[in-house]
């Protein structure tokens, strides 16, 4: 995440300036051109005719079908599953931007740079191994070879970076330090070791890597396999943790399997290495492994975020698989749907998925994918002997526990049901026990929840009534406050008036200057909170607009002239008269204005909006960017000749002023919803009197705004 500071602003100004929607949704999806926009097949769904509509004006995506979509950063984030940052550096890379990293302070620079020099120190390590794997005669008889006699494709070598570390004790250390590394890089990530003689030698010796990435595509650690049958050396030898490497928190595989995970809309956990890329390699890409270790809740999490649907697969070994179901009741606690598939006997993912071609395993799949319960039980059932009572007690306990994290309780009434059956015992029996856990359960999440409440205030009855007036008031008026700010996000830079001071001098006044001076003088803020962020984020880039206006208008008045140039060259070519050749000559200079004021007013129209769609801040983008796809109705006004529809942002000095008091009208309808009740409270009270009076002018002032604004005037409900 502290990358987040590293890319100086300008550097992304720049990468957001330069991203073309339509090139970057253009790497995924084919796109046709449709009239303005472009369509294609939707990326985030399957679906057989397009939805997915492309707009180059306002540089974003979307999807009418599923929805998603967004500004080119909002969409490769989605699509790819990045961060903000590391989605402004995939667009770094796809447009050749140098990203200039800014100077960090002292503390930044000693908290960034070890991890940063051993992320670098790991990116070397990876394309040494994958170098000495294919490009030496060591790496191609023994890493090479082993890989060819396991099946492996060079398409998988490719994808999964897979490596080969040389016998020699010092090979990957000090190829790295003659590049300039640090020893103490290369300890600090676990590459190598110092001996008591001051001297370094390496991890991983004589053995195949595989690498381990981050969702960002860092590589984190290795883990390196022994090509010796011999029991006194490790199979497997593995990064330590570091400060970049927390084993619980990665998946092998996942960095490859993110796409086809979501597109399946489920994950496949295996155990190994061999496994994943087996299973990838056949076809089936949506794998990940846990690496040997039983599954944690920073792994569910990563897996979460694609999808909720986790398929673990076991090879058929019954002491193994008892050990793993401990970590499953984890998965269930967190939502998720599990299902389970044992292979035949004798068979591991690797195996398998070499034995059997993509429809064989597609189909085992389909038939032996149990529900996750109803395994758990069987496999109780089959290792215990059943008759002894307490054994017996034992399974149904374990299994109640079970149920009982699951969430859902229609879910979870089925499975006290089905279990119940499968043990020969009463639904009462296990029901019983599940109640019992939760309340266990749920006594420990209060019990936090509790001490976190105490320290925070202390209940006080008026503010909570106050809270929820102020609720049902911001409530009342988001229909108001949205409609400035969908006008303010679309339009908010451009022009809508202009006023002349003392001395003649013409101030252009934009629809955010406007809305402005219509809302500060009588204290209005938005009353949403979201709203009022988005608000906040606009103001924020008026300093912005205002310190690009200049190079905008060299730029526009370059236009005009390059304009006015050509035309007049193509004019002087002709033989024309006099009074015919000044007609056309002010007819030019005319045409060259308009293309001079349409080329600021254009950049105006996108300024906010495009910045918003690439905000960092996630609630800021997603609602511009749902603003600015929003379809609004027209209104049906048209121009003399009737023959052309107006746009809205030809309207825009009607329609905001109107959306303005719209909301002020809003704000007053409540005012005296309030002054109503209070009227009903106090009747034949002495204030009920002033009450009136204060209510009969807030209705006169209503009904003046109203006038003032027309009849046609759709109030917000
Ligand atoms: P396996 O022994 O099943 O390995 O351990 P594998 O990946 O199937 O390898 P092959 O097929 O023998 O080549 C499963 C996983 O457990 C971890 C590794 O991540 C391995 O992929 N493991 C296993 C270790 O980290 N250390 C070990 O000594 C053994
Ligand atoms: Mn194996």
């Amino acid at each position: 995440m502290h990358h987040m500071q590293r890319i100086d602003n300008e550097t992304v100004r720049r990468i957001l300036d330069t991203a073309d929607i339509v090139e970057v949704v253009g790497d995924f999806v084919k796109l046709k051109r449709s009239g303005a926009n472009y369509i294609g097949l939707c990326p985030f769904h399957n679906e057989r005719t397009p939805s997915f509509s492309v707009s180059k004006a306002r540089g974003i995506c979307k999807c009418f079908s599923c929805g998603k979509g967004g500004s080119a950063v909002g969409f490769i984030m989605e699509l790819e599953k990045l961060s903000y940052v590391e989605a402004l550096r995939w667009l770094a890379k796809k447009y050749n931007i140098e990203i200039k990293e800014r100077e960090l302070t002292a503390d930044e620079l000693a908290a960034a740079s070890e991890r940063e020099s051993m992320l670098a120190l790991n990116e070397f390590a990876l394309d040494f191994f994958e170098h000495s794997l294919t490009e030496t005669d060591e790496g191609r008889n023994i890493g090479l070879s082993y890989f060819r006699e396991r099946g492996i494709s060079d398409a998988s070598i490719k994808k999964f970076r897979l490596g080969y570390a040389p016998e020699k004790r010092d090979a990957l250390s000090s190829a790295a330090m003659a590049k300039g590394y640090s020893g103490e890089m290369l300890k600090a990530t676990g590459l190598c070791s110092l001996t008591e003689r001051g001297t370094y030698y390496d991890r991983f010796r004589g053995r195949v890597i595989y690498p381990v990435f981050a969702l960002s595509g860092k590589v984190l650690a290795f883990g390196g396999r022994t090509l010796k049958s011999s029991k006194d050396v490790a199979k497997y030898v593995n990064s330590p943790e570091s400060i970049i490497y927390h084993k619980s928190n990665e998946l092998y595989g996942l960095y490859q399997a993110r796409r086809a995970i979501v597109s399946a809309d489920k994950c496949i956990l295996v155990e190994g290495y061999m496994d994943v890329i087996s299973m990838s390699q056949r076809g089936i890409e949506n794998v990940v492994a846990s690496s040997g270790t039983s599954l944690t809740e920073g792994q569910i999490a990563l897996i979460h975020r694609f999808t909720s649907n986790v398929t673990v697969i076991y090879d058929s070994d019954p002491a193994g698989i008892k050990a793993s179901i401990r970590g499953i009741d984890m998965l269930l606690a967190q939502g998720m749907n599990i299902k389970v598939m044992l292979l035949p006997q004798g068979d591991d993912p690797d195996s398998f998925a070499k034995s059997h071609t993509l429809e064989e395993i597609q189909s085992y799949m389909a038939e032996h994918e149990t529900d996750f319960i109803r395994f758990k039980a069987r496999i109780m059932l089959s290792t215990t002997n059943s008759d002894d009572p307490v054994a017996r007690a034992g399974i149904i306990s374990s299994m109640a526990k079970s149920i009982s994290v699951i969430p859902d309780p229609v879910l979870r009434s089925e499975y006290v049901k089905e279990c119940a059956r499968q043990l020969s015992t009463s639904e009462e029996v296990v029901a019983l026990q599940v109640s019992r856990f939760r309340n266990e359960g749920l006594d420990r999440e209060a019990g936090k929840a509790r001490t976190e409440e105490v320290t925070q205030s202390v209940p006080d009855p008026t503010i909570q009534v106050r809270t929820t007036r102020n609720a049902d008031k911001s409530a009342f008026l988001r229909p108001g406050e949205s409609e400035i700010l969908r006008l303010l996000v679309r339009y908010g830079m451009m022009t809508i008036a202009e006023s002349q001071d003392a001395e003649g001098n013409l101030t252009e006044i934009s629809v955010l200057d406007y809305v402005r001076s219509e809302l500060e003088p009588d204290n209005i803020t938005f009353t949403n909170p979201d709203l009022d962020a988005l608000y906040g984020a606009i103001l924020d880039l008026q300093p912005q607009w205002e310190a690009e206006l200049p190079g905008l208008q060299t730029r526009a008045e370059a236009a005009g002239r390059d304009f006015s140039e050509a035309e007049l060259g193509v004019l002087r070519s002709q033989a024309l008269s006099m009074s015919e050749m000044t007609k056309r000559g002010n007819d030019i200079a005319a045409r060259a204005e308009e293309v001079k004021s349409g080329f600021v007013s254009d950049a105006a129209e996108q300024f906010i909006a495009r910045r918003l769609a690439a905000s960092p801040d996630d609630t800021v983008r997603a609602m511009a960017t749902s603003m600015i796809s929003e379809k609004y109705v027209l209104s049906k006004i048209y121009t003399k000749n009737n023959q052309k529809i107006e746009t809205e942002r030809d309207l825009l000095s009607i329609r905001v002023p109107r959306a303005v008091y719209g909301l002020k009208i809003a704000r007053l309808q409540w005012d005296e919803k309030e002054l109503r009740l209070m009227l009903a409270e106090k009747a034949g009270s002495p204030e009920s009197v002033e009450i009136l009076a204060s209510l009969q002018e807030m209705r006169r002032i209503i009904a003046e705004i109203a006038k003032y604004l027309g009849e046609r005037i759709i109030l917000p409900r």
